[in-house]
Order: structure tokens, then C-alpha cells, then sequence
């Protein structure tokens, strides 16, 4: 099994879509390393399993320990820590605060939200030996709306800036969230680095989602995942039936009991 490496996920660009998925457990990385390029421990972790409302509240021990999960049981993933709200306020902050995840958990790379306002951020961290993978258009840790960017002139060419600035500061790859096909699809032609895209169209190198919305179990959704089980349904199913089990004293069952 070969380890995907930078120079693997920048070999992508234009031939081969990058499979991204995120994790925040042992059990949900050890499925999707077997498929992906890149398993991202992102801190909508916080909304996911914690049921905060933004993930501006995620603490950076809180991603550590479910990074360190995942990045013991990812064998073949490219594994990118997802850097919490306000981790990276400046240069001396960021440094110290990637320079212990790095180390406390062992994952490949970091990713940091943020248009040209972070480059001077990127480089610095880039320059100390921290790969980076930046995030631009919808940015979840600081938007005060959670619409699609990029509808009018002013916005789209704000992003479009960001990419460029983003791209020739440093970083390995870029997501780019819910913006419109037609602005991801020229920041995707222009930049030389691969763009992974989450409501974002065909027209980026790499797709990512949040692995629980992809499998139907969490309770809303935006218009771009696509819901390839319905988990929560299912799950809901079985807890009903192990309720009337349990109340009907059907289990345990005889095989499931020592004798
Ligand atoms: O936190 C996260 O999960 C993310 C992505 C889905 C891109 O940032």
C-alpha cells in the first residue's frame, strides 16, 4: 500500500479527480482510507458530533484527540488537520500552534480558511517545513452567511484574488466551498495547484464532503451534498428494534448468552 504524498496529490492536477472524504474517528478512517486521496479531521467535527452551533467553538485539544484517531488508523490517506477559529490570528500564533499538532499527532498537513489576509500566515508556515492546504469562498469559521459566494462581480473577483494570492503563497492544494460553477471552474483552469471543490461543481480537481452528510445521517443538508445512504433512517430502524427486544426480553437471544 503507497502512502499519497504532495507530490502524488499535485500529479492529479488536470488528469485525475482527488477523492477527499473527512473523519473524525478510528472506525469512520479506517473505511475511508481504504478510497481516498485525502482524509480531512475538519472542525465541522464540532457541529457534527458535538452539536455546536458554528464551529467557531471547537478547541484545538478537542481536534487533537480525534485526529490523532484518525491519523493512527490512516495508512494510505494524506491526513489534513483542519486548524480551529482563531489558531492562526498571526504568524507566531499559527507557527506554535501547527508546530504542536504536527507533533501531538502526526497528521501530513494542515488547512487554514482565508483569502490574501493569511499569505504572510502561509508563508511563514510554509517556509518552517508545515505543508498547507488553503480553504476559500464560503469560509464556515468566519462568514456571517452561509449562501453561496461569488453571485455578484465584487465577491467574485475577491475570491479569485484569494486563490491567486492563496496559490502562489505556498500551499499544496485549495478547497474552495459553495461558490458558483462558473468562478470555481476559472479559479480551477488558472491556478497551478489542485482545487478540491464542496458545492463547488465538476469543474474542480478533487471533490471533499463531510462523510456524515454523505451518508445521510445528519438532520439538514446543504443543496450540494449528495446523500448516498440514508444512515439515519436506518439507524433509527435498529435502535427501535432493539427497544422492543430489550422491553420483550427477545434479546439476549440463547446465542448471544455464556453458559
Ligand atoms: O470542517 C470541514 O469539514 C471542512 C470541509 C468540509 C471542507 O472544512
Amino acid at each position: 500500500m503507497k502512502k499519497i504524498t504532495i507530490k502524488k496529490i499535485l500529479s492529479k492536477k488536470n488528469k485525475t479527480p482527488i477523492v477527499c472524504l473527512t473523519a473524525y474517528s478510528a472506525i469512520t478512517a479506517k473505511i475511508v482510507d481504504k478510497y481516498c486521496d485525502i482524509i480531512l479531521v475538519g472542525d465541522s467535527l464540532g457541529m457534527v458530533l458535538y452539536g455546536m452551533k458554528t464551529t467557531r467553538e471547537v478547541k484545538i485539544e478537542t481536534m487533537i484527540l480525534h485526529a490523532k484517531a484518525v491519523k493512527k488508523f490512516s495508512r494510505r490517506s494524506f491526513v489534513v488537520f483542519d486548524m480551529p477559529y482563531k489558531t492562526y490570528t498571526n504568524k507566531i500564533t499559527a507557527y506554535k500552534n501547527a508546530k504542536k499538532v504536527m507533533k501531538l499527532t502526526k497528521c501530513d498537513a494542515i488547512k487554514l480558511e482565508g483569502g490574501k489576509e493569511i499569505v504572510k500566515i502561509i508563508k511563514h508556515l510554509v517556509k518552517k517545513g508545515i505543508p498547507v492546504m488553503g480553504h476559500i469562498g464560503l469560509l464556515p469559521q468566519t462568514s456571517l452567511n452561509f449562501k453561496v459566494k461569488g453571485k455578484n462581480i465584487l465577491q467574485e473577483r475577491k475570491i479569485f484574488k484569494d486563490a491567486l494570492e492563496i496559490s502562489n503563497s505556498g500551499v499544496f492544494a485549495i478547497v474552495i466551498e459553495c461558490v458558483l460553477e462558473r468562478l470555481a471552474k476559472k479559479i480551477t483552469k488558472t491556478i497551478s495547484v489542485p482545487t478540491i471543490g464542496i458545492g463547488a461543481s465538476r469543474y474542480c480537481d478533487g471533490q471533499i464532503l463531510v462523510t456524515e452528510d454523505m451518508l445521510g445521517l445528519s438532520e439538514t443538508y446543504p443543496k450540494f451534498v449528495k446523500r448516498y445512504s440514508n444512515l439515519r433512517s436506518l439507524m433509527e430502524k435498529n435502535v427501535k428494534k432493539y427497544m422492543k427486544d430489550v422491553k420483550m426480553r427477545k434479546f439476549p437471544a440463547a446465542k448471544n448468552i455464556y453458559r
